[in-house]
């Protein structure tokens, strides 16, 4: 099953790819999470794209496309895979159609609005270890600030305050959002309401998933 997980930032892109991941047992791949990895050992790349992530913008289509291709080469991609946060241009869906084989099964919407995004984003705490992403209101850790997976010491991404989430969503409406009609156009676009509790969000995409 090859999937693209699709949303504004914030829509529980990454809550719902973990769970996706362990049932459909297909790799999760997250360019955010692939940057921040990045980032964390001071690579080249990280260094570059740290610039872009900072402000809230994308980082360039020839930064992110070979990474991407590159990972989806991997052997444990051969019988599917899940992308979350990959394609965010057009440009970069292209680039992707060209290098499978065969096209993508599903690209799920998950559908939150704006009102809702910005406590969400500004609630979000993540592990730096194992990319586990929790909320202080709607998805607490057991222990306050340690991750219930790694036990590892909880933070807050450093592109989640106001201002960033700000300049995301805009760049979110200008540059990815039109991949709901590239996706539409090709059948493969399944929607999800996003502001469902987590349990019955991940419901709903199995149920979507199972009719595709
Ligand atoms: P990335 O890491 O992909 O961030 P994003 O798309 O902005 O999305 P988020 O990770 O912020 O949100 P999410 O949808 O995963 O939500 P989550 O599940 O955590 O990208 C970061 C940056 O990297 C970009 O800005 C860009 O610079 C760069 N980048 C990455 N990919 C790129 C690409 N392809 N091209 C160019 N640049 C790229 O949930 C959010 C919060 O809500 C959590 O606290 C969670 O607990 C809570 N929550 C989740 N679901 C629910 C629910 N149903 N109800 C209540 N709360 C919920
Ligand atoms: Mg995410």
């Amino acid at each position: 099953m090859k999937i693209v997980l699709l949303g504004p930032p914030g829509a529980g892109k990454g809550t719902q790819a973990k769970q996706i991941s362990n049932d459909y047992n297909i790799p999760h791949i997250s360019t955010g999470d692939m940057f921040r990895k990045n980032i964390s050992e001071k690579t080249e790349l990280g260094i570059k794209a740290k610039g872009y992530m900072d402000k809230g913008l994308l980082v360039p289509d020839e930064l992110t496309i070979d990474i991407v291709k590159d990972r989806l080469s991997n052997e444990d991609c051969k019988n599917g895979f899940l992308l979350d946060g990959f394609p965010r241009t057009v440009k970069q869906a292209e680039a992707l159609d060209s290098f499978l084989t065969e096209p993508i099964d599903t690209a799920l919407l998950i559908e939150v609005p704006r009102d809702n995004i910005l406590e969400r984003m500004t609630g979000r705490r993540v592990c730096p270890k194992c990319g586990a992403s929790y909320h202080i209101k709607f998805n607490p850790s057991k222990i306050e600030m340690k991750c219930d997976v790694c036990g590892s010491e909880l933070i807050q991404r450093k592109d989640d305050s106001v201002e960033t989430v700000a300049e995301r969503l805009d760049v979110y409406y200008k540059q990815t959002e039109p991949l709901v009609e590239y996706y539409k156009s090709k059948n493969v676009l399944c929607t999800v309401d996003g502001t469902k509790d987590i349990n019955i969000v991940f419901e709903d995409i199995k149920d979507v998933l199972g009719r595709n």
